[in-house]
């Protein structure tokens, strides 16, 4: 059976959504933990009773694995993960990667895939290094292209097949790339090869590439940002439309005596305080968790509660439209992710076209709430308010006669008539009081009527000592008056 996926609710490029594979399906965002049958910190059963519907583990490790190659064969991987939830596998693309080849064809990887009962299959794609050069990123994309063509012949358009959009970091190639994977029919799409991105806070370019690739990939696709693991990026991948991360970190960091949480990590020796919730971090002390025998595991269980609670806020957050504001929560952590927020705010009009229409609230959160998609659709709209010859807009709460058309002044939104006083994002959006960068915005909001109503006078009074950026930003378009 194929693979599907249905969008419910909406917020900036994010969605929330239901993803079906087989008989099994799940609600997205997700987090699928990765499991590694030989080192497993957590059982797959334990997964189950935290809340995870699915997980993901990789089918050359099972290939290659002298304990548990003939003995997957005969179960399949769910019962011999003991997990009845969906479980994706991987090819062995990721070791490709890292050890430049693996002994097995394309085909023979999703044989095998199809063959242990996996409900999701990935093909042998090349993830190609962020250091490629653009003709060996062209050559590598051309040839998962063409092993994803093959999959589609060999198995036909109803397997569960997923099709994975590499490019390295060259934003064309990305998008040319989504094109294609679309094209041939795949309704999965893993955005491949950003792990080294990620591992070196290289979060801008993870931003162009990703919004490179979600231009062209079917909406109707559901997104996997592949080896997304740290807690806090997830809010801003899932802005872009990601809508599966996959987790090794929760383990890779217990290892390492790392303790996440959704905003950075902490060497928990250096912690003397547990910050969490987490029945780990509420059960025992910094001091019994650092000196604890079973310390990796106990780790382990609080990274993954901490990174499932955290893909449970990010959906509550799209359901309410509220994710431009956990975003900009997550993105001041760390002066990379601020910098991939600004590039992701710089996208703004192409996210504006996947935005809803109404949300719960706008919360006022600095400078950088003035380029969001609601404010920037908002001013948009303006052009189609039909306005008299005469326009006052009132920035004071003073009233007026003799006009055409009274309006009234949000920033930074701008000028609205008393018809959208209710309603969103005039009515329900809270700000603190003026400054200079939402006055700004709202000033371009006044210049974009006064430009959209050219046979109209638009008239402004009551900025009082904000006339300056009235005059930097509206300049002679519209008048000023006392
Ligand atoms: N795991 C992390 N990145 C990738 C990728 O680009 N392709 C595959 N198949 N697995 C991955
Ligand atoms: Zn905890």
């Amino acid at each position: 059976m194929a693979i599907t996926f249905e969008n419910l609710d909406n917020d900036i490029a994010g969605r929330t959504g239901k993803l079906g594979a087989g008989k099994k399906v799940i609600k997205t965002p997700a987090l699928l933990p990765v499991i590694n049958p030989h080192l497993m910190l957590v059982t797959p059963k334990e997964l189950r009773a935290m809340g995870v519907e699915a997980l993901i583990t990789n089918a050359y490790i099972f290939s290659q694995s002298g304990q548990y190659s003939e003995q997957v064969r005969q179960e399949g991987l769910h019962r011999l993960l003991d997990f009845d939830g969906l479980i994706m596998t991987d090819s062995g693309s990721f070791q490709l990667s890292v050890y430049g080849e693996v002994s097995i064809t394309n085909e023979q990887t999703l044989s095998y895939q199809r063959d242990i009962g996996s409900d999701i299959w990935v093909p042998l794609d090349i993830p190609t290094s962020p250091d490629a050069d653009r003709l060996t990123a062209e050559r590598e994309l051309a040839i998962t292209v063409e092993r994803l063509r093959e999959a589609k012949e060999l198995f036909g358009n109803d397997a569960p097949l997923a099709g994975p959009v590499q490019g390295g970091i060259f934003p064309d190639l990305r998008e040319k790339a989504g094109k294609e994977v679309g094209d041939l029919g795949f309704s999965f799409c893993p955005i491949g090869a950003v792990v080294p991105l990620m591992e070196a806070y290289r979060y801008r370019e993870l931003v162009e590439v990703v919004i490179a690739a979600k231009r062209t990939i079917p909406r109707s696709s559901c997104v996997h940002l592949f080896g997304a693991g740290h807690p806090s990026m997830f809010a801003l991948a899932a802005a872009m439309g990601c809508d599966l991360f996959d987790s090794a970190a929760y383990a890779l960091y217990a290892k390492d005596g790392r303790y996440l949480t959704s905003h950075g990590s902490f060497k928990v020796d250096e912690l003397t305080d547990l910050p969490c919730a987490c029945t780990v971090c509420r059960n025992r002390t910094a001091e019994e968790l650092k000196s604890a025998h079973d310390r990796t595991r106990l780790l382990a269980l609080h990274n993954l509660a901490v990174t499932l609670a955290e893909i449970a806020r990010i959906r509550q957050a799209i359901t309410d439209g509220t994710l431009w504001e956990l975003v900009d929560d997550r993105c001041r952590n760390h002066p990379q992710l601020l910098s991939a927020y600004w590039e992701l705010l710089g996208s703004n009009a192409e996210l504006e076209a996947f935005d809803r229409a109404s949300k719960r609230r706008f919360f006022y959160r600095g400078e950088e709430s003035c380029a969001r998609t609601e404010v920037l659709r908002y001013q948009h709209q303006l052009a189609r308010l039909r306005l008299g010859e005469n326009v006052l807009v009132v920035c004071d709460a003073r009233h007026r006669e003799g006009y055409d058309d009274v309006l009234f002044f949000k920033p930074p939104f701008g000028p609205y008539p008393v018809e959208l006083k209710e309603t969103f994002p005039i009515g329900p959006s809270e700000i603190p009081p003026w400054n200079v960068a939402m006055i700004r915005q709202g000033c371009r909001g006044i210049r974009m009527l006064a430009e959209s109503h050219k046979e109209s006078k638009i008239m402004v009074t009551g900025l009082g000592s904000w006339n300056k950026i009235f005059w930097e930003e509206v300049g002679n378009t519209a008048e000023l008056i006392e």
